[in-house]
């Protein structure tokens, strides 16, 4: 394989709709970070590309549980992911964002260009379609009952109690999240990639081409895809949020966001190019660029499959390989938003990252583990006792350990410079450690060509393992007790305590080399503490013997890593575990928590909240949100107009207890007299649940 002349190194866009976890970093931005580090050191032509995937349903539906916009909801977490991304030093050469009028562009013209060239299809189908609101359902906004496990939390898409997938006409009870009617049916045009057309293309250039190079796990899914009959995609939405398709005839039709999304790799590349005076085209289109996107495995049929046909037909370069990897979990669990199970890459900065005073130590480590347990061919798992075990007992024991010993050992024992290489006293330890510092560069590069991060991080680590073992057999320290005066014996006890730091003194140049794409902090001490410059990391030097120049004095050691203390562990599981269930996350937190200034305890005492039985209960004709209560508040009755229609059904809130607030002004509603308001409080999901006392009390029954 000759080498390519550059490449273009791609991370998928994430969702600009919530902060992103451990996860997502282990599957697609740590293993690119590590990819693109690697070929920058071996001076590649390498551009690296990722940002804000901005459109889609997820956005306007984040910003309902918000409370806000969309426009507000990407502002928002697009600069909150760039910040996370750029605290754990992933390098993307650009950060872009799909909200940008070049990728509105962008998207657009490549629209054109399939459907002038009569590449895709129209179809009129029947959609569902909210009559009170005017608007199609994407089938996000249709809920219902679940056919599979009868939960009323499963929406047209998946239901969020089972997981199962699942289409709107498949729901019991459809209703409209917009308005809680029933959705009609009404016809849509639509247009379609035939993915069908290109199954001939698809067969050749996956399951046979890349039969070999790319991962099973991956051809494996494109297998199942093109044998279960390739059906013709939608690329455009009846949706108001997204990229306008640019035709007449499509008014309120945006591109479909997986249509768009990918594109943003180009839009991306195209910025990257005008903020550095570079042309983009050849990254997209000259056969000898190797484009690879990282991703992670729910995002295969997108990038094997449906962008590839798209760039085939627009007349771009292909994948050369999509190492896709699997999940993560998390101690014993799937991760998982909703119900709060996982931990946000923003957590573990404000726990760890921000304590470190600057060196980068907790970046490091956390990059560490997630590379050793990346979920390269099958799923895995995250657990606190794993990432202290590999800290503690892998880069502080080992790998720290090594590099520490050797520094204090030379300044002690060689005055705090490189001792000479004295070749007529090399035994064999010597020459085997030698030739494995030789050979491990080999390994590695192997490694990281296949996409294999981890067993190259393991070559890496196993390589100061080695060091170790020979420091151990050598003692320095013992040896030197025999070099007391000028006799023959105290010169060739030197002579040996100076074969010995000199080898792990280049051994350790080696592994800052080595160590480089992986520990961009470990290795930027390293580099610090031999006094040289960051040039001595270029990918050539490794496997080198004469990295630091013999008689060269070098800085004091500092410490690499630090241990993870049991407490820090536990602390992290019970937050993990008081977490779980429907806690909304920090961000919300900090915003209700914020929006209302303080009072006294005098405006509080100003609220009379009394316990009442709700004995009856109707809708409220023509107002889809209200509902009609009659509560018995002990010495009287009260009718109250709630507005939690949407959450409960008239029948269920017989005889349930509400918290009422009974001298607030009696309001009018839909020409009914409300006389006091119940309480109720919002889940993540955006439902109300009513506040209810814990056991039952007598109506009429003081709140304070
Ligand atoms: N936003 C998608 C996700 O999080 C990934 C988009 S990747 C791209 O699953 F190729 F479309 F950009
Ligand atoms: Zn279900």
């Amino acid at each position: 394989m000759t080498d390519p002349q550059r490449y273009l190194v791609t991370s998928a866009l994430p969702y600009a709709n919530g902060l992103k976890h451990v996860g997502h970093l282990a599957g697609a931005y740590i293993p690119a970070d590590i990819y693109v580090r690697y070929l920058r050191a071996q001076k590649r032509d390498v551009v690296f590309v990722c940002g804000s995937d901005e459109h889609g349903t997820a956005i306007p539906i984040q910003a309902m549980k918000e409370g806000t916009t969309p426009q507000a909801i990407i502002d928002k977490y697009h600069v909150a992911m760039k910040e996370d991304f750029n605290d754990l030093d992933i390098s993307f050469d650009i950060y872009h964002r799909t909200s940008s009028p070049l990728h509105h562009e962008t998207a657009q013209e490549f629209f054109t260009k399939l459907n002038d060239a009569g590449e895709l299809e129209t179809k009129e189908t029947e959609q569902f379609y909210d009559e009170e609101t005017k608007t199609f359902l994407a089938d996000r906004y249709i809920k219902g009952t679940c056919p599979n496990c009868s939960s009323d939390r499963a929406f047209g898409d998946q239901c969020e109690n089972c997981g199962t997938t699942l289409s709107p006409d498949e729901l019991i009870n459809p209703v409209s999240t917009l308005s809680g009617k029933k959705p009609v049916k009404r016809k849509t045009t639509h247009w379609y990639l035939p993915l069908g057309k290109h199954e001939k293309f698809l067969r050749e250039w996956i399951l046979q081409q890349h039969k070999d190079d790319w991962r099973g796990t991956v051809t494996g899914q494109c297998k199942g895809w093109i044998e279960g009959g390739l059906q013709s995609r939608a690329v455009t939405r009846d949706l108001d949020w997204g990229i306008k398709v640019p035709l007449k005839e499509a008014e309120g039709k945006v591109l479909y966001v997986w249509f768009d999304a990918p594109i943003g790799y180009i839009s991306a590349t195209k910025q990257w190019a005008i903020d550095n005076n570079k042309d983009w085209k050849p990254y997209w289109e000259d056969k000898d660029t190797k484009l690879v996107h990282f991703i992670g495995k729910d995002n295969i049929v997108f990038h094997c499959i449906i962008f590839p046909i798209m760039l085939k037909l627009h007349g771009n370069i292909l994948p050369d390989n999509v190492p896709a990897n699997e999940f993560l979990n998390l101690e014993g669990d799937k991760m998982s938003t909703s119900r709060n199970w996982k931990l946000e890459m923003r957590d573990y900065i404000n726990d760890f990252v921000k304590k470190d005073n600057g060196g980068g130590q907790c970046v490091d480590m956390l990059r560490y583990y997630l590379t050793q347990i990346a979920p390269e061919t099958k799923d895995s798992e995250f657990t606190w006792k794993g990432y202290q075990d590999a800290v503690n007992s892998e880069l502080v024991s080992i790998f720290g350990n090594f590099v520490n010993r050797t520094w204090v050992l030379m300044h002690k024992l060689c005055g705090g410079k490189v001792p000479p290489l004295h070749m007529d006293i090399l035994d064999d330890n010597d020459k085997t450690l030698i030739a494995d510092i030789e050979s491990t560069k080999a390994e590695v590069q192997s490694a990281i060509e296949y996409y294999h991060f981890k067993d190259a991080l393991f070559q890496v680590i196993d390589l100061s393992r080695k060091g170790n073992q020979y420091m151990q057999k050598k003692e320095p320290w013992i040896v030197a007790k025999q070099t007391t005066d000028n006799s023959p014996q105290s010169i060739a006890a030197q002579k040996s305590i100076d074969n010995c730091l000199h080898i792990c003194l280049q051994l350790c140049a080696n592994l800052a080399v080595l160590i480089n794409p992986f520990l961009p902090n470990t290795a930027k001490k390293m580099i610090y503490m031999m006094k040289v410059v960051d040039k001595m990391l270029d990918w050539e030097n490794a496997g080198k013997l004469k990295l630091l120049s013999v008689g060269y004095s070098l800085r004091e050691p500092q410490l690499l890593f630090r241990k993870i203390e049991d407490t820090e562990i536990t602390e992290q599981i019970e937050k993990l575990k008081a977490g779980l269930v429907n806690k909304t996350t920090k961000m919300e937190e900090t915003k209700s928590v914020a929006s209302k200034s303080e009072i006294v305890y005098d405006d509080f005492a100003k609220l009379e909240l009394k316990a009442g039985t709700v004995i009856a209960c109707e809708k409220v004709a023509k107002a889809d949100k209200l509902l009609k209560l009659e509560v018995d508040l002990g010495h009287e009755k009260r009718t109250i107009v709630s507005g939690i229609a949407l959450h409960y059904n008239p029948e269920e809130m017989v005889g349930k207890q509400v918290i009422v607030v009974t001298n607030l002004a009696p309001r009018k509603m839909k020409g009914i007299e409300s006389q006091g308001m119940i309480l109720t409080a919002e889940d993540s999901n955006g439902k109300l649940q009513l506040l209810t006392p814990e056991n039952p009390v007598t109506p009429g029954s003081n709140v304070s």
